[in-house]
């Protein structure tokens, strides 16, 4: 389990994030923090399209701001939170849970609020049974 404090620092780090998403097509801000296992903390947004399918999550946005920090070939992710503005249910997305998967350890978790509620979620548990090239 992640510890207190870093949950509740990656859920502000989200919040904040939301807060400056650019989604005018569907008014629903998203905002995610990454803990890194190297300890450093990236964010990101969602950015809509005005040719919708464009559209780029706020968990791949974190995603590549740690990558172009860290390296692709080193990230390893240790926690995300996904935020929407409002605290309204938000689960990440199919296309996200895969993409976390691609930087995930064997203890890397989820957290995001369901029902008003923190929850937290191994990505194994998020996406069972993932694509792998070699088994
Ligand atoms: N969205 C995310 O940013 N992350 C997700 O995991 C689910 C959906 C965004 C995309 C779009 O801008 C808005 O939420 C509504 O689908």
């Amino acid at each position: 389990m992640l510890s207190s404090s870093d949950t509740n620092h990656l859920l502000e780090v989200a919040e904040r994030a939301a807060s400056k998403a650019y989604a005018p097509f569907s008014s629903f801000r998203v905002g995610a923090a990454i803990l890194t296992k190297a300890g450093n903390c990236f964010m990101g947004c969602n950015v809509e399209n005005r040719s919708y399918g464009l559209t780029l999550c706020a968990e791949r946005n974190a995603i590549a701001a740690a990558v172009a920090s860290e390296g692709g070939e080193t990230l390893k992710i240790r926690a995300v939170a996904v935020v929407s503005q409002g605290r309204v249910t938000c689960t990440p997305c199919g296309a996200c849970r895969q993409c976390i998967d691609e930087f995930a350890g064997s203890d890397t978790v989820v957290l995001f609020y369901r029902d008003g509620q923190i929850q937290e979620r191994a990505i194994a548990q998020l996406l069972p049974d993932s694509f792998k090239l070699k088994s």
